[in-house]
């Protein structure tokens, strides 16, 4: 008999659905008209399949009490409650590294997109203003400038990596110095931002980084400078954010994650140097069918009663 797993949200490009389908009795948690009814009529199912961003509390544990394994679509291990997971004895498992280039890739494109104004410019001349005669205002260049990174694992070197070829000089904030890695480090983030001409949020999300982002940090990044959220909404203090964007104590921002999502700040829908996007930076075709096969393999691995590929560390 196939083991049953919940699925809270529809993984990935459509092989990943079918395999999962064909492996699995699937409790489309998404499609439920009623949450509580469908978690009800999944009460025998062994596996959940989550992603970064919904991750699994242990309300959603305590709901399934057959629950024996997690397997997280996505590296951010923030919104998975895993000391609950762990008191159950819950295996889980997660992304990681598949992902990398893909996230990486889009916060150069996002800073390249802020720098060059490309969104303003696509509604300049949608909106007919540039038919109308006015010019767009000058952008700036990312060559040779200092870009600091609010914490540099596996996607801060990456985007480090591919911004190299703009000559650009990295700084790094962490807790301690990292060892072999081609940036400088700072140990305060107020004095890193301040050196900064951009300053991309890069850490994991948690209790431990939340608000680190704050009026001092955006302040010292300054009015022209660009910050990049392509980590965790929760990093940014979005109340500190709108009121130093509006105050013009920051240039400009480029967010594709924020702290209540679905849900934008209002005030930064209206901004002309604000880019907004809806945390898609893993998604590509390609990233998402190697999240989703890593996905797979973790659950059946341990339906064969095998290590998982994956594990999330504290698991
Ligand atoms: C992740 O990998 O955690 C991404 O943010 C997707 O949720």
């Amino acid at each position: 008999m196939k083991p049953e797993v919940v699925v809270l949200s529809r993984l990935g490009p459509p092989p990943i659905m079918d395999a999962l389908e064909t492996a699995y009795r699937l409790h489309r948690l998404w499609e439920a008209g009623d949450r509580q009814k469908a978690l009800d009529a999944a009460s025998s199912a062994r596996g959940l399949v989550t992603t970064g961003s919904l991750g699994a509390d242990a309300a959603l544990m305590d709901a399934l009490p057959a629950l024996e394994m997690i397997s997280i679509n996505g590296v951010g291990l923030d919104a998975v409650d895993l000391p609950a997971a762990k008191a159950r004895g819950i295996s889980v498992g997660y992304t990681p590294g598949v992902l990398t280039e893909g996230v990486a890739d889009m916060a150069v494109a996002l800073i390249l997109a802020a720098s060059r104004k490309l969104v303003e410019g696509d509604r300049f001349v949608r909106e007919g203003t540039w038919a109308g005669g006015a010019k767009l205002s000058l952008g700036w260049s990312i060559r040779a400038k200092t870009v600091g990174f609010l914490g540099f694992g596996r996607i801060g070197r990456e985007i480090a990596k591919l911004l190299s070829v703009f000559g650009i000089t990295a700084l790094y904030h962490e807790p301690a110095p990292l060892e072999a890695v081609a940036a400088g480090y700072c140990d305060d983030l107020v004095g890193m931002a301040g050196e900064s001409d951009v300053l991309v949020v890069c850490c994991a999300g948690g209790s431990s980084t939340k608000d680190l982002i704050n009026a001092s940090v955006l302040t010292a990044l300054g009015p022209d400078g660009l910050l990049v959220n392509i980590a965790r909404g929760s990093v940014v203090c979005e109340a500190d954010l709108v009121a130093s964007l509006e105050a013009g104590q920051l240039g400009a921002a480029a967010l594709d994650v924020f702290a209540d999502e679905p849900k934008v700040p209002e005030a930064l829908l209206t901004m002309d140097n604000v880019i907004l996007t809806p945390h898609i930076a893993s998604g590509t075709t390609e990233t998402r069918m190697a999240m989703g096969q890593l996905v797979l393999a973790n659950l059946e691995a341990y339906f064969a009663g095998k290590p998982l590929i994956t594990p999330a560390p504290t698991s």
